[in-house]
């Protein structure tokens, strides 16, 4: 099991095409601009309507979260661009349970280039390797059919359907539960 809080150490996670690192106050227009779309909101928790406020708050709070442990967010670099394109974090860090839930949006201009699954990948390893929590888990609603697919591209196990978790049920009535393993990391 892995004790809680954990001492969350900046990962340095980069394949070459995207880059993965925490949120910094320079982001907020980037990330307003990839926040501020109807259908990220649709299937995220991300505020509605979306107001650069919020941005610059979440970039505070993503850095607080850093420091006590308690979740961890990226925004995603396309590396050619040297842009942000979205983010992705750990959006529940259950250490009793010794899993990790990731959570990932990415801007409209830069979807269906393989983005969110190589970020995917990327925070697979990190957690299951390098935090070292039992089990990475992914949900998504069942009308988000690109979502389920980065989870299938990013090796995840289907497990079927559940009902949302709390924070989704504003907006989602049922979701797909997806999950990988340590185990899972070598064989896909
Ligand atoms: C889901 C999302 C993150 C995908 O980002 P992305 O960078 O485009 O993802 P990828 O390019 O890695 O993969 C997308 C896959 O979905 C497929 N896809 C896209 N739209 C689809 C649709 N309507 N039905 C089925 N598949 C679809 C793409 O073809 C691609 O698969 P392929 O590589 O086999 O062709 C992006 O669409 C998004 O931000 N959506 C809004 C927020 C969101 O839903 N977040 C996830 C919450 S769980």
């Amino acid at each position: 099991m892995v004790p809680g809080p954990i001492e969350l150490k900046v990962p340095a996670l980069d394949d070459g095409v995207v880059r993965l690192r925490p949120p910094e106050p320079g982001d907020v227009d980037a990330v307003f601009a990839y926040c501020n779309d109807p259908d990220a909101a649709r299937f995220t928790t991300i505020p509605w309507p979306y107001e650069r406020d919020h941005a610059v708050e979440w970039i505070e709070e993503s850095t607080r979260c850093w420091a006590d442990g308690v979740r961890a967010s990226f925004v995603i670099v396309d590396s050619s661009r040297v842009a942000v394109v979205g983010s992705i974090g750990l959006v529940r860090i259950d250490h009793d349970a010794d899993v990790a839930e990731v959570g990932y949006l990415v801007s409209r201009e830069a979807r269906g280039r393989g983005i969110a699954s190589r970020a995917v990948h990327l925070v697979r390893g990190w957690v299951l390797r390098e935090l070292g929590f039992a089990r990475l888990e992914l949900q998504t609603d069942v009308r988000n059919h690109a979502s389920q697919r980065v989870a299938e591209k990013a090796g995840f196990t289907r497990e079927g359907e559940v009902e949302p978790p709390e924070r989704c049920r504003e907006r989602s009535e049922r979701m797909v539960m997806y999950s990988l393993a340590p185990a899972d990391l070598d064989a896909r």
